[in-house]
């Protein structure tokens, strides 16, 4: 969680929909960290990731606490959107602003009192890595496919509102280059928490937190042990992407050759 005072962030246990107590002592998130979030629906997974957002202080559903380098958070991460160090996407993040992806992006930094130069290009370059569908800066914001949102949502995270933690949830993946993602948050020192489905995203994290009853019930540290799962997953994924780029371009697909 470079360029901000933030070490590390706590979530210490609460309880279950039922009021049993979490059988966890504490979960530490670090600079680099990239954990998933997975259980069935209902099973309390935005719940968790609302908290961390809201810094909860036993005062949500769930009586988690969050802690900031092991302290109560200063009052002006809560309050000051512009300090708040942690940026949140999820299904319903859409910009529905009628303007070019510049003027967007030109009224973020604005609004953030951002001084970098060349900060809006390098933020669309950034978001052209993320999807093969490339974003022009003359594109009308409500015109982007919700691959092209995804990814230019993740940048703009990355780099305009600069937030050391990103949660991200159910953000479908479909139209985004998912390694890539998680390459380059862990490149900018980004912690990044996925609430996800995803078989690659999931295998791609160094952390597993499986939530039940709204609780949670484990946490898998795969280290390793997935890795030849995890290269299969990515292969068929990679196949997958390229079946879809195929068919976008409008070819038939009967030549063998696909397979990685
Ligand atoms: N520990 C808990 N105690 C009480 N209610 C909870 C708890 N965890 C989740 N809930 C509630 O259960 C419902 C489903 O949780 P949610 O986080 O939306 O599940 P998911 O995202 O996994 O589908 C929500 O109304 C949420 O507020
Ligand atoms: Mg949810």
């Amino acid at each position: 969680m470079s360029g901000c005072s933030i070490r590390e962030i706590t979530i210490l246990p609460g309880h279950d929909k039922h009021n049993n107590p979490e059988q966890f002592d504490r979960i530490v998130i670090r600079p680099g960290d990239t954990i998933s979030i997975v259980g069935p629906t209902g099973s309390g997974k935005t719940a968790f990731i609302n908290d961390i957002e809201v810094f909860a202080q036993n005062d949500t559903a769930t009586g988690r606490t969050v802690l900031v380098n092991g302290e109560i958070p200063a009052e002006e991460f809560i309050r000051d959107p512009s300090k708040k160090p942690i940026a949140l996407i999820t299904q319903n993040t859409k910009c529905l602003a009628d303007m070019t992806v510049e003027a967007f992006l030109a009224m973020h930094v604005r609004a953030r009192k951002i001084t970098t130069p060349d900060i809006i290009a390098k933020t669309r370059e950034l978001a052209n890595q993320f999807t093969g569908e490339q974003i022009h800066a003359g594109c009308r914001i409500t015109a982007l496919s919700g691959g092209q949102t995804r990814s230019l949502m993740v940048a703009d995270a990355i780099l305009i509102s600069n937030a050391p933690l990103i949660l991200l949830d159910e953000v479908e993946n479909a139209g985004i280059f998912r390694e890539r993602v998680i390459e380059v948050l862990k490149e900018h020192c980004k912690s990044v928490i996925f609430v996800t489905h995803d078989p690659l995203v999931s295998l791609l994290s160094d952390r597993r937190i499986v939530m039940r009853h709204g609780a949670v019930e484990k946490v898998l540290y795969p280290q390793g042990r997935e890795l030849p799962v995890r290269d299969m997953v990515a292969r068929i994924d990679l196949t997958m992407c390229r079946f879809r780029e195929r068919i976008r371009a409008g070819e038939l697909l009967t030549e063998p050759g696909y397979l990685v």
